[in-house]
């Protein structure tokens, strides 16, 4: 393929040379929290398959909203590279702009390009590839009748802050193979790190976690485990110490916030819409349905920062000019016309999806694997433990988080009928 990826060019507006264009879309605001298909529907149709858009603070970027277009992005990731020190716009970007944590440079997995990426990911999935899923399921059910216990009694419950947040932390903690005794300290900084309350320190919780990992490798380099952390010290790539700190972190963090909306999104689609209803005392049937669809409707990942060109170059019509950052759009790109499966009978079974994104920086294998397994055990247990479960309020009361990159709620308020602790 060139350099002119698949996909029609831009119907309206004139041709852009950069993103700071005079139409350029604020990637902001209320519509990409409450009608964002609609919204992507709306900038593909005046904008084409790739959108200038606005970043926080006005830094001007492009949005990859086709899945052709963003299927050729992924796989040239040697023309749209990873490692964000590329960038043309970092003079007019202040040290504390909000969306730093994304995209300022970290020498961990995540920015890492050719072979020192395919040395880091490699070591990464070699670990994953060997955690039991039998084991990992038995976990994560225990994992949620714990945290059902919790709640059990009272009748009522935030499913969100109550259940699938801690429960894939919990999970992804325990294939690193942390003892059970470090566990609450652990989670409570993971938690203030990625997602810090207000009066709460990040920086100062990150530090910790830091240091935490650390004494997590002294210990499995004493005494090696069945456990991710193990593996990794003992990878033929060799890793250094402060490599393995950095890339645990990022599988953690990268376990967490998407496969908590996965759990969260499926619960809501399961509570709200008739189709799921008539099963849900039975529950098991539909669990595995809802999940699928979710990942095309309310993808838990809604946009992702990014990729950098390092050359100029064209892309769905657009002239990108080398260092511009490109936007994944994957909610987007799962709701392209050219590609919905609903001609074919609709997206049940069908996983063409680019919810784990594509490409050398994918999501690695077999992590959708073991997020499927940590996924649906929560939503089945919790189904089969609560079997009358019903939203507290109506569905339009449901708020998404005011975010642009992560599709979630807020909370998601449920009642049941008080169930016995087990
Ligand atoms: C056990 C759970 C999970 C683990 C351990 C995990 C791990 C990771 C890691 C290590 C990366 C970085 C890959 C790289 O830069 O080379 C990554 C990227 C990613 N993951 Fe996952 N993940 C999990 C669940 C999920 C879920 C549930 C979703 C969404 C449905 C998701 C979507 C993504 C996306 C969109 C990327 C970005 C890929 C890119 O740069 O193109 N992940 N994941």
């Amino acid at each position: 393929m060139t350099d002119q990826a698949a996909g029609a060019p831009p119907s309206a507006g004139p041709p852009a040379g950069c993103p700071a264009h005079p139409d350029a879309v604020a990637l902001s605001g209320l519509p990409f929290q409450q009608t964002p298909a609609r919204l992507y529907q709306d900038m593909r149709r005046r904008h084409g398959p790739v959108a200038p858009v606005l970043l926080d603070g006005g830094i001007p970027a492009w949005l990859v909203l086709g899945y052709r277009e963003l299927h050729y992005v992924t796989t040239n990731d040697e023309l749209f590279a990873r490692d964000s020190r590329r960038w043309n716009a970092w003079d007019s970007i202040p040290p504390d702009w909000p969306l730093m944590p994304f995209v300022g440079y970290q020498p961990s997995v995540l920015f890492a390009e050719g072979a020192e990426h395919q040395r880091r990911a490699g070591a990464i999935s070699d670990a994953l590839v060997e955690v039991d899923q039998f084991e990992l399921r038995r976990h994560c059910e225990h994992v949620a009748d714990d945290l059902i216990n919790a709640f059990a009694g009272r009748g009522q419950a935030d499913l969100m802050a109550d259940f699938a947040h801690p429960l894939p932390l919990l999970a992804a903690i325990w294939m690193c193979g942390l003892p059970e005794s470090e566990t609450s300290d652990m989670v409570k900084d993971l938690t203030t790190s990625l997602d810090a309350a207000e009066g709460e320190d990040p920086v100062a919780a990150y530090l910790r976690v830091q240091a935490r990992i650390q004494g997590l490798l002294d210990s499995k380099r004493a005494a090696p485990g069945p456990d991710v952390t193990s593996r990794m010290l003992a990878h033929q790539a060799g890793l250094a110490d402060e490599e393995i700190v950095q890339d645990l972190i990022s599988v953690i963090a990268a376990a967490q916030q998407p496969t908590a909306n996965w759990i969260g999104n499926a619960l809501r689609l399961m509570l709200t819409d008739d189709r799921f209803a008539v099963t849900m005392s039975g529950g098991r049937g539909s669990a595995g349905q809802a999940l699928n669809e979710v990942l095309w409707e309310d993808t838990p990942t809604q946009n992702f920062i990014g990729r950098w060109a390092t050359r100029d170059t064209q892309l769905g019509g657009r002239h990108i000019k080398e260092g511009d950052c490109v936007v994944l759009g994957l909610a987007a790109a799962n709701t392209d016309p050219e590609v919905r499966p609903d001609a074919l009978g609709g997206v049940a079974g069908n996983s063409a999806h680019v919810s784990f994104s594509h490409g050398e920086h994918r999501c690695p294998y077999p992590a959708p694997e073991l997020a499927e397994v940590i996924a649906s055990t929560a939503v089945e247990v919790l189904l089969d433990r609560l079997p009358d479960v019903s939203l507290s309020g109506a569905p339009e009361e449901l708020a998404w988080r005011p975010s642009v990159w992560m599709r979630g709620l807020d909370a998601l308020p449920v009642r049941f009928t008080s169930a016995y602790v087990v």
